[in-house]
């Protein structure tokens, strides 16, 4: 049995959509058969949880860090979804784990049977120390040159530390004062991992705890991310299973919300 592949979803720049990459990619992963574990790393404004409707939830990742709790013990189960979630828990005071606790978190990542590992995180750059040197880092970045520029410097960091990564571009609009792909391509010296439209989906399944990939499978958004899913389960030698659910539990709940309010 081979180790889970650990994808860091990182930026420098707040607010581009490290979040809903990392929710949705994992949704989408999950959906089409693979076994799937999203930690929110992010410990300073843990999100995860929101998006999805566990934010209840009175375990995490934190409990993990401090030994409090096994990772076996702390994950959630997304039920519409089958993904399994270590949500973060939002405290007064943010917790930013030792290097200790952390190693602590990925020994037990790595004695699991997950095939994959999806890490929100906060924004920055984050020493291998801290949060590994595993697998490879998706870098999010939105079409505009201050989160481009953001987005190349993190790269360097990357590449000093030897890790691999990948550029996402997220709020594509396709308009003119945008930057141009080619521009980002040639700006970041690397492939473009996926071109995330921008998509009123994304904040209404925000509000409805209903990712935009679950809502709604054949969105532009969603089709991207589903084709980003694709490209890692292939490449990890795992079967893409496109059609295993059509998330219609989820789609239920939703109008039920909709309908009777928001529960
Ligand atoms: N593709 C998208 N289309 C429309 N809105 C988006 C998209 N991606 C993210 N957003 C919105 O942008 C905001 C920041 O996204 P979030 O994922 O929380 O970013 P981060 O985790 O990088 O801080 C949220 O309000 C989210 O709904
Ligand atoms: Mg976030």
């Amino acid at each position: 049995m081979s180790k889970p592949y650990v994808i860091r979803v990182s930026s420098q720049k707040g607010g581009v959509g490290k979040t809903t990459a990392s929710v949705n990619l994992a949704m989408a992963m999950s959906l089409a058969g693979s076994k799937v574990l999203l930690i929110d790393a992010d410990f300073i404004n843990p999100s995860v949880g929101i998006h999805l409707g566990i934010e209840g939830a009175n375990t995490g990742v934190r409990a993990v860090l401090l030994g409090k709790s096994t990772l076996e013990g702390s994950v959630v189960r997304h039920n519409p979804s089958g993904l399994d979630v270590l949500p973060g828990e939002i405290v007064s005071r943010p917790h930013n784990p030792t290097v200790a606790q952390m190693q602590r978190l990925f020994k037990q990542v790595f004695k699991s049977t997950y095939n994959f590992v999806i890490m929100d995180t906060p924004p920055g750059f984050f020493p291998d120390e801290e949060f590994g040197n595993f697998g490879e880092a998706i870098i999010v970045t939105t079409p505009e040159m201050s989160s481009c520029v953001s987005a190349v410097r993190l790269a360097n960091d990357y590449d000093r530390s030897h890790l691999k990564h990948g550029l996402v571009v997220n709020k594509f609009r396709n308009k003119g004062y945008e930057l141009h792909i080619n521009e980002m391509e040639e700006m970041y010296d690397g492939t473009i991992l996926a071109v995330l439209p921008d998509s009123e989906i994304v904040p209404i399944g925000v509000s409805e705890r209903i990712p935009a990939y679950l809502m709604n499978r054949r969105a532009p958004f969603s089709s991207a991310i589903g084709q980003l899913a694709e490209k890692y389960i292939t490449k990890m030698g795992f079967e893409f299973q496109a059609k295993k659910s059509n998330g219609l539990l989820a789609r239920i709940a939703a109008a039920f919300r909709l309908l009777f309010g928001r529960g």
